[in-house]
This record gives structure tokens, C-alpha cells and sequence, in this order.
């Protein structure tokens, strides 16, 4: 099936305009990445295109972190839709892609659709490599947690509750995030990426724990 690349482009424009003030690693170009990766695995899958490059598009615009917790469930990604005459069952159908995305340590779950593996992977392969990095101290700072704190040992095994209540360096939250997710993807395309994203992640740990003891 061809896709609408006037809605995409238009979707687009809606994330762009919605980022614009924020600065804690939820900004547009991460939405941006996502969709250029989605885009990249759905072309290897058999797949609904456009749900997944709306679904990438729309994934974060109701994100916890940016809206009141007792909004309408996905209030932002419907009223773009809705405003597109996008038909109710394919809106549904693109928050539930959604509403599987999201990492919560051990209550993570596998999304049932190949277009929500898809997003999963895109979402999730933006979170390592050089990127992961880079937003990981980002996000750090901007919470004001210590880049690397010795005296404080990673958590792991940590289910959705635990998770979010946590607060871990930005050293730790490799160990309790992003080294977990190269295991966690779901299609052949997405974990080809990861795996030498994971080595990036690898090597850089290994560079920064060196220096940290003088050693490098
Ligand atoms: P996503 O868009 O991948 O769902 P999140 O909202 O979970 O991302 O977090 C935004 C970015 O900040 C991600 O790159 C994530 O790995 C990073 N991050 C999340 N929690 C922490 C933390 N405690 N310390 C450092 N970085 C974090
Ligand atoms: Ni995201």
C-alpha cells in the first residue's frame, strides 16, 4: 500500500511545532530519528507503512513526561488525526502501537503487531549508540543527577513502578537501560543496528572507566 507522504509530512510539521520548547531529550530531532529508522525498517518488513511512520511520528507527543496524567490517553496523537479525517478504527490502531512502545524495566512488553516492532526498534535504537550517549548525559543534566557516582551501585531487575521512581547516574542508567536493549529488539534489520550501536556503548564505557582511574 502507497502512504499519504502528505499526511507524513504534515504529522511532521505537527511534532516540530509541538517540540519546539523542550530541551530535555524529548526535543524534535529525536522524533525526527525515529521516524528516519522506522522508515528504514518497515522497508525490510511487510508492513502497514503509514501506520508505522504516523505511529513513529506521533510516539512521544503524550509522553507522561509532557502531559497531565489525567489527560485523555493520547489526547495530542488523536486531535492531529482526528483533524487529518483519519478513520477511528486506524487511529486506534496507531495508539495502540503507542501505548507499547515505551521501556519499563521488567514490565516492558513485546509489542503484538510487527508495525509496533517496528516502532519499539526505532524508539529504542535512538536510546544507544552515539545518540544514546549523548542523550543520556543530556537528559542527566538537565535532572541534575551526577554524570558517574562510585558509591552508588546499579539497580537491576527493577519492574515499571521501581523504574520510574528511580534515580540513577547517567553511568547507571546504561547499566539499567540502555545495555539491556540490544536483547529487546525485535526485528532482524533492528538488531543488525543495534549490535554495533552496543559495541559503540561498550567501547566508550570502557574508554570512560579508564580515564576515571587515571589509567588512560
Ligand atoms: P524514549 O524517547 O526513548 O522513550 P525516555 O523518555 O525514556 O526516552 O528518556 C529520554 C532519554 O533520556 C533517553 O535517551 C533515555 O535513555 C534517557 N534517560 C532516561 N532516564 C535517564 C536517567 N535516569 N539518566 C540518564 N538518562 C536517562
Ligand atoms: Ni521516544
Amino acid at each position: 500500500m502507497r502512504w499519504n507522504m502528505e499526511l507524513i509530512n504534515r504529522a511532521l510539521s505537527f511534532a516540530e511545532e509541538f517540540f519546539s520548547a523542550d530541551f530535555s531529550g524529548h526535543d524534535y530531532y529525536h522524533t525526527e530519528r525515529v521516524y528516519k529508522l522506522a522508515r528504514r525498517i518497515a522497508e525490510r518488513e511487510h508492513c502497514d507503512k503509514e501506520l508505522v511512520l504516523l505511529a513513529a511520528i506521533l510516539h512521544d507527543v503524550d509522553d507522561r513526561k509532557l502531559v497531565e496524567a489525567d489527560h485523555e490517553p493520547y489526547v495530542n496523537a488523536k486531535r492531529f488525526l482526528k483533524g487529518e479525517g483519519v478513520s477511528s478504527e486506524r487511529i486506534e490502531a496507531i495508539c495502540h502501537i503507542i501505548s507499547q512502545v515505551s521501556f519499563k524495566g521488567s514490565d516492558s512488553v513485546a509489542p503484538d503487531t510487527i508495525e509496533g516492532m517496528i516502532v519499539q526498534d526505532a524508539d529504542r535504537l535512538d536510546a544507544i549508540g552515539a545518540i544514546g550517549i549523548a542523550r543520556t548525559f543530556a537528559y542527566g543534566g538537565s535532572h541534575h543527577s551526577p554524570m558517574y557516582d562510585p558509591k552508588d551501585a546499579p539497580q537491576y531487575g527493577m519492574d515499571e513502578k521501581a523504574y520510574f521512581a528511580h534515580r540513577s547516574s547517567s553511568v547507571n542508567h546504561f547499566y539499567e537501560k540502555l545495555l539491556l536493549l540490544k536483547d529487546m529488539i525485535n526485528t532482524e534489520a533492528g538488531k543488525r543496528i543495534a549490535e554495533e550501536r552496543h559495541r559503540y556503548m561498550e567501547d566508550f564505557l570502557k574508554q570512560f572507566f579508564a580515564e576515571w582511574n587515571g589509567e588512560a
